[in-house]
């Protein structure tokens, strides 16, 4: 917890007024004590300082669905996907989540980690503060809880939040394939008791081939049980009803979305469940993007993330998914940028987050640019210039000399 005073601010986006010009950012302990015009800001104390000449700053990407936690390689999966394979045809072939499950399976605890927290590092340069962390390539007891462990570890040595979620219903494991309710036991009755207290969240792939609508509400009836909220991976292939289900159970978040109805965004936003879009998914898979404005339009507050992953959208940053929003999807780039903060911080519940205003988390970045536009606008490169965790510089980004 530190503190900051940022001097020389372009262009200011708080996400509760307008952006603001010519403007100072005072951080004490780790949050803002001041946002807003130079002409009204308080004295530079003792705190150490941060020329901004001129640059824009915006609140810390907050990246509110990840699966960053895996071993193997699926880039030839890839490149037979594009060559023509369909998701279905390879998952046939031995590919897809259970090659994944296979690789992590056999992966040690520490080389978990270490791939992780490559990862990790790489987003926070790019300006992540917050990440969510699913399990979800174990989908068993041992497993599931070591990438619990392993995304609790993160948050441990990294400069950044993390809040996990317990996915153990990604797949019917392996071992259960023609045993689909003796998985369902074992995911209700042993690993969700086992893997609650490492986890915040429990999610269910509610999908053709994954998890009926009717299996994922026993599990978020358990998982309720032992304090866990509810998200869900809602009408990502197909239309199969868990969005309907999230706003019926009070889920936290309902995510991908690429086939929601417009009865679904109003059963959605009428239940405060936060509509959480991963636009690189769409568009590794090249399916059509999500309607974010029609979410929008029906009241859902929308949030965006990388979903990443390796089969679907191994992506880090969260700049390419505010430039797909914007030029994909249709979200203006506030909307966008909006999404990318402040919808993440409400998708994960956390208040004070993805803001910048007195009392908010000192979560920034500073973007080499003169405004937040220029991320959609330039999806190419990572234009974060420094970011920051509550009030401490944590990665600086490079400049060409
Ligand atoms: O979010 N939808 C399910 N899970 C991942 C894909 C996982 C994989 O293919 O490994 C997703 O897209
Ligand atoms: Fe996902």
């Amino acid at each position: 917890m530190s503190d900051l005073f940022l001097t020389g601010i372009g262009h200011l986006t708080t996400n509760v007024e307008e952006p603001v010009v010519d403007a100072v950012v005072k951080i004490e302990d780790g949050s803002v004590v001041y946002a807003g015009p130079d002409s009204d800001a308080p004295d530079q104390g003792n705190s150490p300082r941060v020329e901004c000449e001129g640059r824009a700053v915006l609140p810390g990407f907050v990246d509110s669905h990840t699966h960053l936690v895996f071993a193997g390689d699926r880039a030839g999966e890839f490149s037979m996907k594009m060559a023509g394979a369909t998701y279905a045809d390879v998952a046939k072939r031995g590919g897809g989540i259970l090659s994944t499950v296979a690789a992590t399976r056999n992966a040690s605890e520490d080389d978990l980690f270490a791939s992780a927290a490559t990862r990790v590092r790489r987003m926070i340069t790019a300006g992540t503060t917050t990440v969510e962390i699913k399990s979800g390539y174990g989908l068993d007891l041992e497993t599931e809880l070591r990438l619990l462990r392993v995304a609790r570890r993160i948050a441990a040595e990294l400069p950044i939040t993390v809040r996990t979620t317990f996915l153990g219903a990604h797949a019917l494991a392996p071992e259960f394939q023609n045993d689909r309710a003796a998985y369902v036991d074992l995911l209700i009755e042993e690993m969700l008791p086992a893997a609650a207290p490492l986890a915040d969240y429990c999610d269910v792939f509610v999908e053709e081939g994954a998890f009926t609508v009717e299996e994922a509400r026993r599990i978020f009836a358990a998982a309720r049980g032992h304090g866990l909220g509810a998200r869900i991976h809602a009408e990502q292939l197909t239309h199969s009803g868990g969005a309907a289900l999230a706003a019926d159970i009070g889920a936290v978040s309902a995510d991908h979305l690429d086939h929601v109805t417009e009865g679904d965004a109003m059963a959605l936003a009428d239940a405060g469940v936060i509509a959480v879009l991963v636009p690189g998914a769409s568009y590794m898979m090249r399916s059509s993007q999500a309607p974010g404005p029609m979410l929008i339009e029906r009241g859902a507050t929308i949030a965006l993330a990388t979903d990443c992953n390796p089969g679907t959208s191994y992506f880090e940053s969260m700049g390419p998914m505010i430039s797909l929003a914007v030029v994909q999807m249709g979200l203006t780039t506030e909307q966008a940028i909006y999404a990318a903060t402040r919808g993440g911080a409400l998708a994960l519940g956390m208040e004070g987050h993805g803001t910048v205003t007195t009392g908010s988390a000192g979560d920034l970045m500073v973007l080499d640019a003169p405004s937040s536009a220029h991320i959609p606008y330039r999806p190419g490169t990572n234009l974060v210039w420094k970011t920051i965790k509550a009030g401490r510089v944590v990665a600086v980004g490079s400049r060409p000399g």
